[in-house]
């Protein structure tokens, strides 16, 4: 039998194999609420434009929600034969409704359809992203102004550079966050225009209201060329690229964790809730939410590649290449929910071993600098021969296995002779974190200041 819904010039119906490769349903069915919202403006529309009689609209809009109640009601029965979720709606309202069900694919497309769904349940995601990495920023700033104060390594190369803060450390993930947030708003603003009435590829000589359906659906306008409506997924590609930089974030947080809870490291903490035991081995307590946070950053990714390689040979407009935009944005886009819920229960558990944390910090001479800016302060010393004497006692101190607090004064004259046992108190860790109060920097009173300003922040935000 040929298609019922476009199938009047077929004798025949599809060979086994082009239905399933043609079938869309088994993924796109979860916009349906997104497919009735749709049609249900479209409807109402072409009701105030006096294209549809009044009784039409009103039985398609009544079966439109009895088919909406049948879909959360979990009884809608999905067919493979009629392709996806536009046709499988349309075949249930014309059960429903009878002949006038017909009427509702006036002066529309699944072109422009499916453009407007994809469009639909992208921003409703964006928002839902948005409201969680709030929560992850929310988080972390706690976090911060708990260990304000707590002094850890700070590392470049991974190795020790100079001591930070936990809280400083905690607050540079709230500014990537930031940043992302950013990111899914401006993909959300550029995205807000409503492709619906485009119909097919060339507008449509029914006299309809695209502004109209544009405001019911909470667009800000209709999109202006009817080409280019339908065959644009930037919206997708766009909210990927910034989910994949959101992912790049929360992988590269996963990979620090990870390592600072090996027994090596001792740095963290994670609550049993986000740790697992190993089988065999009973001593394990093993981080595997923050290794599935880092490895699902590749998936979002793979989604963001996948999709640009799909678009980039298509010519205008549709073409049915972009029913594969949908498993890579759904998947995608839920695994970076996922990941900001984990992540967010992972920091709100995770408690920073503060002595271990503090040892690690003074170690590998990670003080070098501050001796290095008291010769400057202190004797006048231009900082590249600071660099340089302070380099000398690194080696002494290296030679000897101790650290440069533990050099006699004896030793340090010996590199410098105008050097006064004053030099000590800049080279504990305390004092080299509370002396960072550039603007920016890991001074306690700084970080103290940050986490306020965001926890104030996001309080207003939400
Ligand atoms: N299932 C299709 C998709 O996801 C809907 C649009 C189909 N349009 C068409 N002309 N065959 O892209």
């Amino acid at each position: 039998m040929s298609n019922r819904m476009w199938g009047g010039r077929f004798a025949s119906g599809p060979a086994e194999i082009m239905e399933e490769i043609n079938a869309s349903i088994g993924f796109d069915k979860r916009l349906a609420p997104q497919d009735i919202r749709g049609s249900l403006a479209h409807v109402a529309m072409l009701g105030q434009a006096g294209i549809l009689p009044a009784a039409d609209v009103a039985a398609i809009q009544d079966g439109l929600k009895a088919v909406r109640d049948e879909i959360e009601a979990g009884g809608f029965v999905f067919k493979r034969e009629l392709e996806d979720i536009h046709m499988s709606i349309e075949s249930r309202l014309t059960e429903i409704v009878g002949p006038a069900a017909g009427r509702l694919h006036t002066a529309r497309s699944r072109n422009d359809q499916v453009a407007t769904d994809m469009k639909l349940w992208v921003r409703d995601t964006l928002d839902g992203l948005d409201i969680q990495a709030a929560g992850l920023q929310r988080a972390l700033a706690e976090k911060a102004l708990a260990h304000a104060g707590t002094v850890m390594p700070g590392f470049t190369h991974l190795q020790s550079a100079q001591p930070v803060t936990f809280g400083h450390h905690c607050l540079a993930y709230v500014e990537m966050l930031a940043r992302d947030r950013g990111r899914f708003r401006d993909a959300r603003a550029r995205l807000n225009e409503c492709p619906l009435g485009a119909a097919a590829l060339a507008g449509t000589s029914f006299p309809i209201d695209r502004h109209a359906t544009a405001a019911a659906l909470g667009f800000d306008r209709p999109t202006a060329n009817s080409l280019d409506s339908v065959a644009d997924r930037d919206f997708a590609l766009e909210s990927l690229a910034a989910a994949s930089i959101c992912a790049v974030h929360l992988s590269r947080f996963a990979e620090e964790l990870v390592v600072w809870t090996s027994a090596q490291f001792d740095f963290v903490r994670l609550s049993d809730g986000y740790t697992t035991g190993s089988s065999i081995m009973p001593q394990k307590r093993n981080p595997d939410a923050a290794e599935l946070v880092r490895a699902k950053s590749g998936r979002v990714i793979g989604a963001l590649t996948g999709l640009l390689v799909v678009m980039k040979g298509l010519p205008l407009a549709y073409s049915k290449d972009m029913q594969e935009d949908k498993e890579g944005t759904f998947d995608a886009l839920q695994a970076l929910s996922l990941c900001l819920a984990a992540m967010t229960g992972m920091v709100r558990d995770l408690e920073p071993n503060a002595p271990v944390l503090a040892r690690a910090a003074g170690s590998g001479y990670a003080t070098a600098t501050d001796l290095a800016d008291w010769l400057v302060r202190e004797l006048g010393l231009p900082f590249r021969e600071a660099h340089h004497v302070t380099g000398r006692l690194v080696g002494t101190a290296s030679a000897r296995s101790v650290g440069l607090e533990e050099l006699t004064l004896d030793e340090m004259q010996a590199a410098e002779p105008r050097i006064t046992d004053a030099v000590y108190a800049v080279l504990g860790v305390e004092n080299s974190v509370s002396s960072r109060t550039s603007y920016g920097g890991t001074a306690p009173d700084n970080v103290r200041a940050q986490a306020t300003r965001w926890l104030e922040q996001l309080g207003k935000d939400a």
